[in-house]
């Protein structure tokens, strides 16, 4: 037999063995009542809350998700490591929870953490315990079997813990470690994010063995500008191919990221990493002036990439968090979606990177709405209709007619979000604002707009792109923040285009093929179900033209459970 089809085998068997319950149908019928921001194809548990994206990685055929998870309810709090597999990154089975408080390493947490392919195709995850002392200490936990490709058990090292928080560490403030490299001298390297005299740190730890670590004098990297860093990820990607790149390589034509998670977004900068010395030389530093690279502008936190190896590609998994009150989150039964599996990839001029959906989300697409060379004249609103507007995937390309009408930036308007939440959907402009009006009703009382206006400044044009919630729902309790980044590019030679992934109570926008990103969590009151409309606007005065819009109806991922509660642990 087929290694593919004795994994399907197993995994039908895994089904019936646990009489899995239809928690995907179940789910639907809730949103059908009162459920409307449950999700139709993010990933999200069938119930309590979710924070961070944890140890995800490809092992024999399978993708593996793990999660910061409250088994007891919809709010931060007794945190397990929950787990997930699918086979194509968009249909899943929650198993087992995999890590859960056993040890004395432990017993007050598992906190978030990463998994490292060991030689011989040997998981291993590292992760942040909280001991007896509520202190945050470094853990290890291995397959129990590892010819089970859905790798349900795990042990943990007796050795545990394994990195303590000594010489000058704030217990406090040490968590998080990243999937380990290995250099050339065969020694592994692993970095764990602190905050130390008041600024962020990567503190580096080696190990021959993955078992005794060794703190080193010098941090990876450390920020004046920032404090505590959770969730670092430090990998390499490609200068020259549209590959990803494995975490261990070592590669002349790459440059390393250097990813930290800090005042609600997640931040990376770049530069090259030297094995020999372990020294990180970067091109930009975090919160320089005039440097803002971030992975979303919008909702997006505690992200983990990773390297999967059956297609090359690296892939970037992140936290979404809820707009709503925790009174509302204890009314639904849960908090917190993952977004959409992301490939990331340096950007052509090696200046950021640049981050695209999965290809295999495609195949929820359904019904297809597609317009050509379509002019918006100025004030216009066009229905994008006969699909489901409240789960859908648009892609749409703008072609700016007048680019000579763009009005000139201040040069004070160096704050992209500013500039946003100033210059709402709402307020007229010349080129711009033109995009799409999602989880809109017919009348436009409630409606989110995913926007750009073009500038010029000198001899440049500035593209600016938006998502306003301000008029997302009539509810008023909401975060209804508006959202903001400049996209790199120039509209001289490119069209302006925009991927929105909408999904009930998210929409997650790609701007310029994936240059900006933008995630926003939305919860229409009327604009929900049947009663939720797509329309593509132009508010500025200047006219501009849809070279090409295809918008489908996305069918639901099929997301199932098998869990069964275990008293040990909950
Ligand atoms: C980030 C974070 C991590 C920590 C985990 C606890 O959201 O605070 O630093 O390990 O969540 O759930």
């Amino acid at each position: 037999m087929e290694i593919s089809v004795i994994l399907v085998v197993g995994f039908c068997v895994l089904l019936v063995d646990h009489g899995a319950q239809a928690s995907h149908q179940s789910s639907r019928n809730l949103q059908e009542t009162d459920q409307p921001y449950r999700t139709g194809y993010h990933f999200q548990p069938p119930k309590n809350w979710m924070n961070d994206p944890n140890g995800p990685m490809y092992y024999k055929g399978v993708y593996h998700l793990f999660y910061q998870y409250n088994p007891d309810g919809a709010v931060w709090g007794n945190i397990i490591w929950a787990h997930s597999v699918s086979y194509d990154l968009v249909n899943w089975v929650h198993i087992d929870h995999a890590i859960y408080p056993t040890q004395p390493s432990d017993i007050n947490g598992c906190w978030s953490g990463s998994t490292t392919i060991l030689p011989g195709e040997k998981p291993a995850i590292l992760y942040t315990g909280i001991d007896t002392k509520n202190h945050q200490v470094q853990n290890l936990a291995v397959p129990k079997n590892l010819s089970d490709p859905l790798l349900r058990e795990w042990i943990k090292s007796p050795y545990n813990p394994l990195m303590t928080p000594i010489d000058g560490i704030d217990p406090d403030l040490y968590r998080d470690p990243t999937t380990a490299w290995q250099g050339p001298d065969k020694i592994w390297r692993v970095i764990v994010g602190s905050q130390i005299n008041g600024h962020g740190r990567a503190i580096l730890y080696r190990s021959k063995d993955f078992v005794n670590w060794t703190r080193m004098d010098s941090p990876l990297h450390s920020s004046g500008k920032t404090e505590m860093w959770e969730c670092p990820d430090f990998f390499p990607v490609s200068t020259s191919s549209t590959n990803g790149v494995d975490t261990s390589s070592q590669d002349k034509s790459t440059k390393h990221v250097l990813k930290a998670s800090f005042n609600h977004h997640d931040y990376y900068i770049l530069g090259s990493y030297m094995p020999e010395n372990d020294k990180f030389s970067v091109e930009t530093n975090f919160m320089d002036s005039g440097v803002d690279l971030r992975y979303d502008y919008g909702k997006f936190y505690a992200s983990k990439t990773f390297f999967d190896g059956a297609m090359n590609r690296r892939i970037l998994w992140g936290w979404i968090n809820e707009s709503d009150s925790e009174s509302d989150d204890i009314k639904k039964g849960w908090s917190g979606l993952q977004s959409i599996p992301r490939t990331v990839l340096l950007s052509k001029n090696g200046k950021q990177l640049v981050q695209w959906p999965v290809k295999e989300i495609e195949k929820l697409r359904s019904k297809n709405v597609s317009f050509h060379d379509k002019k918006l004249k100025s004030g216009s609103v066009l229905e994008v209709p006969g699909i489901t507007a409240s789960q859908a995937d648009v892609d749409v390309s703008f072609e700016l007619l007048n680019l000579e009408d763009a009005e000139i930036l201040d040069p004070s308007w160096t704050d992209a979000q500013l500039l946003c939440s100033q210059k709402k959907a709402s307020v007229r402009g010349k080129l711009g604002p033109f995009g799409l009006l999602a989880f809109a009703t017919k009348d436009l009382k409630e409606q989110t707009a995913i926007y750009f206006r073009i500038f010029r400044s000198n001899h440049k044009y500035i593209v600016l792109m938006c998502s306003d919630q301000s008029r997302s729902s009539v509810r008023e309790e909401l975060d209804k923040t508006t959202y903001g980044a400049f996209v790199d590019m120039d509209p001289r030679h490119e069209n302006i285009t925009l991927r929105s992934l909408i999904d009930h109570s998210i929409v997650e926008s790609f701007g310029g093929e994936g240059r900006a990103c933008i995630t926003a969590r939305t919860y229409a009151k009327l604009a929900i179900h049947k009663q939720a409309y797509l329309f593509a606007f132009n508010n500025g005065t200047s006219s501009v033209k849809i070279s090409r819009l295809n918008a489908w109806s996305m069918k639901n991922a099929q997301i199932v459970s098998t869990t069964k509660r275990r008293k040990s642990h909950l």
